[in-house]
């Protein structure tokens, strides 16, 4: 899937922001937990096996469309 190269970006506004990614498929479940402190970032891709991401917590979210911010 050509959208599987596209990097998305999530920047921490607080500590504790939970990055969860959701199996691909008929089955979908977390399958990776990954936290971040205040001001920390991650760089990440959908791939075969996450095609949906959830975000807990204050973050600042850039994707192919757009900016986003968690609101509390
Ligand atoms: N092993 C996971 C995968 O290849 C890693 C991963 C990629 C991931 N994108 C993610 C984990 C987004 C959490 C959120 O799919």
């Amino acid at each position: 899937m050509s959208n599987q190269n596209e990097f998305f970006v999530i920047k921490a506004k607080e500590n504790g922001v939970n990055v969860i990614g959701l199996t691909r498929g008929s089955d979908t479940r977390f399958h990776h937990s990954e936290k971040l402190d205040k001001g920390e970032v991650m760089i990440a891709q959908f791939t075969e096996h996450t095609s949906a991401v959830k975000i807990r917590g204050k973050a600042l979210i850039q994707t192919s469309h757009g900016i986003m911010d968690t609101e509390e």
